[in-house]
């Protein structure tokens, strides 16, 4: 049995444990007194060498001045970038983003946080956030950002003796692909024994240039070149025929949606209520 003390004690720490929580509840609601506005994020990855863009859109506001964004990246202790009053504020920046950050001023009217990223590098990767306040509201969302090398193939035919190699050229990816080939003819074959891949660095020791050939093709069938790895996909068409070759080169990057909405008002007073239930039990 308990001793009378010991009842009264457990019961002012739980008084004491349900005044905090209701406290905490209501500074949560004070800072997030406005309501949260929704935004979102979409990207494809970064191609080392080139600009990217990471995409953020958010319900607009009527006037720019009341429009702020701010694009953070974990790990990074200065800002990527700061929008606000309709202009860049860039005291906070990351030595990382200098001179190579923007947001396009005359979309952000119309809801759009996109961020630009001018060469891109590989160390560009990581998770990103986008945080909107507007006079609605506030809310943020995060995205993966990754980076690596793709570029489309080239392909050709090398008449050569009595068989036939097609050749299937792509000047720049990371990480190394994975290279197949297929005949579409009635059905489709896997031809990945018989073909030949080599990966060749480049200069700058990063991005590797990708050769691959397929011996003894016949005519009048269609082959594909699939290059591809965990950011894009390309794929290169050919067929020859006895009169002409006709090609088709495509290249798809992979995308990533992660919208994380925060913590609503309502959801954080289930939470609380949730905690402060089990504290009673
Ligand atoms: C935002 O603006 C940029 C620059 O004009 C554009 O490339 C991008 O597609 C826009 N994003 C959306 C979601 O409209
Ligand atoms: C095919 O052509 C290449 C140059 O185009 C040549 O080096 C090679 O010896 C040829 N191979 C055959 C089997 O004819
Ligand atoms: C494609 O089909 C033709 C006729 O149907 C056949 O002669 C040829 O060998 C086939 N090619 C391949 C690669 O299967
Ligand atoms: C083709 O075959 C190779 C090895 O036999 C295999 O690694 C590859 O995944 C196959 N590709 C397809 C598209 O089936
Ligand atoms: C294909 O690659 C193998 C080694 O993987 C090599 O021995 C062979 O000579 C190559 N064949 C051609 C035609 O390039
Ligand atoms: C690439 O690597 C080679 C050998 O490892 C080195 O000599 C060269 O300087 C490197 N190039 C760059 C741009 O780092
Ligand atoms: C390709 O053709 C050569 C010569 O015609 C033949 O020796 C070889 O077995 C063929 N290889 C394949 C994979 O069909
Ligand atoms: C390819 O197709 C054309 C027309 O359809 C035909 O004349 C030719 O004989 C075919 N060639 C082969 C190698 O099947």
């Amino acid at each position: 049995m308990a001793s009378l003390g010991q009842i009264i004690l457990w019961s002012m720490i739980t008084i004491i444990i349900i005044l905090v929580a209701v406290i905490v509840l209501i500074i949560g609601f004070g800072v997030s007194g406005r309501r949260s506005i929704s935004v979102t994020t979409l990207t494809s990855a970064g191609n080392i060498g080139e600009d990217g863009i990471l995409g953020c859109t958010f319900e607009p506001d009527v006037k720019l001045s009341n429009i702020e964004i701010r694009w953070a990246k974990a790990g990074v202790s200065g800002m990527v970038h700061e929008f606000k009053g309709g202009k860049d504020h860039l005291k906070d920046q990351d030595e990382v983003f200098k001179g190579r950050t923007a947001i396009f001023p005359e979309q952000v009217i119309g809801g759009n946080a996109s961020l630009m990223l001018r060469d891109v590098q590989l160390s560009d990767a990581g998770a990103y956030r986008c945080s909107v306040t507007t006079s609605k509201g506030n809310g943020e969302a995060g995205l993966k950002y990754k980076t690596g090398a793709f570029s489309s193939p080239e392909m050709h035919v090398d008449y050569n003796s009595s068989m036939d190699t097609l050749r299937c050229e792509a000047p720049r990816w990371f990480p190394q692909p994975v290279v197949t080939w297929t005949s579409h003819n009635n059905t489709r074959d896997n031809l990945s024994e018989v073909s030949n891949t080599s990966f060749k660095l480049n200069s700058e020791n990063v991005t590797m240039n990708v050769v691959s050939v397929l011996h003894n093709i016949t005519a009048n069938t269609t082959y594909t070149c699939v290059i591809k790895n965990d950011i894009a996909k390309a794929t290169g068409d050919i067929k020859v025929t006895d009169f002409s070759i006709k090609k088709t080169v495509h290249l798809q990057l992979l995308t990533t949606n992660m919208a994380s909405g925060s913590l609503s008002p309502p959801a954080l007073y289930w939470i609380l209520l949730s905690l402060l239930y089990l504290m009673a039990l």
